[in-house]
This record gives C-alpha cells, sequence and structure tokens, in this order.
C-alpha cells in the first residue's frame, strides 16, 4: 500500500489569554494509504480542525512532521498544496461569484493546465449534477448547493490527496448521501481523503479506516471491525463514546495491574 499521508509526533499548542496554554494537538502519528478513506473523529475541541489545518499548509506545528505524496509541509509547501484539496468546515463561496465561476477560478489558482481548465469544469458541472444553478450566483444557493459546489472547487485540479473537514454538516440525508457516492468515487479513482465527520452512521458507511482522538491525542487506529474487537462494542456510536470517556482509564488499569 502506498503511503500518501503520513504524520508523525505531531503537536501544537495555542496561547489563549484566559485560559492559558492549550495542547490542541499533543504527538499525533497515522498514516494514510491511497486510495482510502480515513475517518478522523473526535469531540468539540479535540484536535481535528488543528490537525487538518496543519496538514492543508495554514499554520505550523510547534513539533512534528507531515508528508503528503512524497512532500514535507515544512520544506514543501507548494508541492503540497498542488497535492491536495482541502475543503474547511467553514468555508465560504464568494457570494457574489457563481458556482461555474467559483470552479473556474479555483483551477486557475491551483495551477490546473489552462487549456484544459473549461472542459474540466464542465465535466464537473455535469458529474456534480450542479448545471441548473452553475449561473446563479452563490449567495442565492441553498446550504446544499454550496456544499456541493464546494466540493467541486476542491477537487478540480484532480489533486490525489483530499482533506475534508466534516464535508456533510448540515446537508439533507439526500444531498448528503451524493456527497457519500461522490467521495467513494473518488477513493475508487484511487485518492486518498481525510474525512472528519460528528455523524457516526455516515462514518460507518464510508470510512475504510477511523482514528479518534481526545485532548488532541490519538486514542487509536482501525477498520471499524478493528474497532469493535478492540472495544467489544457493535455500532460506531457505542464505540466512539467507550474510546473517547472509558478507554484510557480502562488501558491504565491494565497496565497497572500488570505491574503488580
Ligand atoms: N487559533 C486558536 N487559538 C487558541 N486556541 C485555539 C485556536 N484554534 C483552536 N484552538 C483550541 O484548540 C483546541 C482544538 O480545536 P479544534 O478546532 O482543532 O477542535 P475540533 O476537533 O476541530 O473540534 P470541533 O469538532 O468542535 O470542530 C480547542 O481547545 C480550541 O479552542
Ligand atoms: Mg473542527
Amino acid at each position: 500500500m502506498e503511503e500518501k499521508i503520513v504524520i508523525k509526533n505531531l503537536t501544537k499548542e495555542f496561547y489563549d489569554e484566559q485560559r492559558g496554554a492549550i495542547k490542541a494537538v499533543n504527538d499525533l502519528s497515522f498514516t494514510a494509504y491511497a486510495g482510502e478513506i480515513f475517518g478522523l473523529l473526535g469531540p468539540n475541541g479535540a484536535g481535528k480542525t488543528t490537525t487538518l489545518r496543519m496538514m492543508a499548509t495554514l499554520m505550523k506545528p510547534n513539533a512534528g512532521t507531515i508528508s503528503i505524496n512524497g512532500f514535507d509541509t515544512d520544506q514543501d509547501a507548494q508541492n503540497v498544496r498542488k497535492s491536495m484539496g482541502f475543503l474547511s468546515a467553514t468555508t465560504a463561496l464568494y457570494p457574489r461569484l457563481s458556482p461555474r465561476e467559483i470552479i473556474t477560478y479555483f483551477a486557475n489558482l491551483n495551477g490546473y493546465p489552462e487549456e484544459n481548465t473549461k472542459e474540466r469544469v464542465e465535466e464537473l458541472i455535469k458529474h456534480f449534477g450542479i448545471t441548473k444553478y452553475a449561473d446563479t450566483l452563490s449567495e442565492k444557493l441553498s446550504t446544499g448547493m454550496k456544499q456541493i459546489t464546494s466540493i467541486a472547487r476542491t477537487i478540480v485540479h484532480d489533486p490525489p490527496v483530499l482533506i475534508l473537514d466534516e464535508p456533510s454538516s448540515g446537508l439533507d440525508v439526500i444531498v448528503a448521501q451524493k456527497i457519500h457516492e461522490h467521495i467513494i468515487d473518488l477513493k475508487n479513482q484511487g485518492k486518498t481523503i481525510i474525512f472528519s465527520s460528528h455523524n457516526m452512521g455516515e462514518v460507518e458507511k464510508v470510512c475504510d479506516r477511523i482514528g479518534v482522538i481526545n485532548n488532541g491525542k490519538l486514542l487509536t487506529t482501525g477498520t471499524l471491525d478493528e474497532l469493535r474487537e478492540i472495544t467489544g462494542k457493535y455500532y460506531m456510536e457505542e464505540i466512539f463514546i467507550y474510546l473517547v470517556q472509558e478507554y484510557e482509564s480502562v488501558k491504565q488499569k491494565e497496565l497497572e495491574t500488570a505491574n503488580d
């Protein structure tokens, strides 16, 4: 399996006047491979977005390394950016531009060959079912239409790695399902996708492997079946709650008993 994302001992601290030092990401390591959807889960404030922002070269870690498509985020940020599409949870579309204009703009911004841009944009508009509103100002679009447009603009330059921070948050089940189909389709094309979500049902459905973080630390990673094995629980929701609330103390107790 080809390693596409390699994160080693990643750490990020913030300083906040009120809260003091915050270890948002604490010695985090994981690897994601070509052709897989890796789910990054964790409670609110666990450090998911901070991790994804460092991967997208929008923020520098205090320690640790990130390699994406063979490029180091610190040494070669430009090639990292070319190798990935990043959809942040707070991405807004330019209100005065239409989906067609926005997708074209991102193709240019990410260095997609100019002579092929028009064809690529039209292909995506058709593929994502945007045709009917491709020329409507994005300020007039619904949340779902905006999100589909955002996904199209994230992948327009055809990068091997996609980083999606809560891509289906706020969407109805039909649009969410469409987005799942697109993401699975991209995976089948061999892309590596990092997928963060609070929706345990969709995580069960789309993720090949799952990493759960809490307080900036990675608790464990595995396939759904492996997580079932580790936790003794069946549904992702129960697995998640167990990992976040009990796993650490159970492991600690086991260690103490072993040392007795
Ligand atoms: N710019 C910042 N300055 C100070 N603290 C920050 C900053 N960004 C994030 N944090 C803190 O870092 C921690 C991790 O936040 P982060 O946004 O990565 O969590 P998250 O896992 O994405 O949560 P959510 O599920 O709510 O999106 C939180 O305690 C947050 O308050
Ligand atoms: Mg977040």
